[in-house]
């Protein structure tokens, strides 16, 4: 069975983090997505509110799992043995962290294999970052997020 894991902050998830996932759930048997748990960055959404939106907007994808993870990547994906750790690559600017990353968890695990998947065009330019301060401007973020990410997003404006 091919199972492989996406690893990221997803803070929040975006259209463009859910079209990789559908994606990869394609390409593998089964795609696990590991959500970051770093108490040294400091998230909007908590990591339990990070796995219950990506559990909500992927709901209709059969052969995903949505996972907290802390520590390592490659420790990430061989407790979940995968054999393949998934990224979204959107541009140029991506690429040097990007390989950054792979070459480092390649050395750490040479029996994991980092697989790249370009963004779809229409989500090229978008992060999570961007989704966040166009809400805390009250920018329309419909475009960016599915209807519940931008309710849990606009309810965060509201407490701060
Ligand atoms: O969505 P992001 O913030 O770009 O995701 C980055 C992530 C979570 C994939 C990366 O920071 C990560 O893998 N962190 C876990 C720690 C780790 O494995 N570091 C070594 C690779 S450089």
């Amino acid at each position: 069975m091919a199972i492989a894991v996406y690893p990221g902050s997803f803070d929040p998830a975006t259209y463009g983090h859910i079209d990789i996932i559908r994606r990869a759930g394609s390409l593998f048997d089964e795609i696990i997505v590991g959500v970051l748990n770093n108490s040294a960055k400091s998230p909007l959404f908590s990591v339990e509110e990070r796995v219950n939106i990506l559990k909500r907007v992927t709901e209709d994808v059969p052969n995903v799992k949505i996972q907290a993870f802390s520590g390592l990547a490659v420790n990430f994906a061989r407790d979940c043995g995968a054999q393949v750790i998934v990224r979204g690559l959107r541009a140029v600017t991506d690429f040097e962290y990007e390989l950054q990353m792979a070459q480092t968890n390649r050395v750490l695990a040479p029996d994991i294999d980092t697989m790249f998947l370009t963004t779809s065009l229409e989500y090229a330019y978008l992060s999570s970052t961007i989704v966040k301060e166009v809400n805390v401007f009250q920018g329309d973020i419909s475009k960016f997020v599915p209807p519940f990410v931008a309710e849990a997003l606009q309810e965060k404006y509201k407490q701060k």
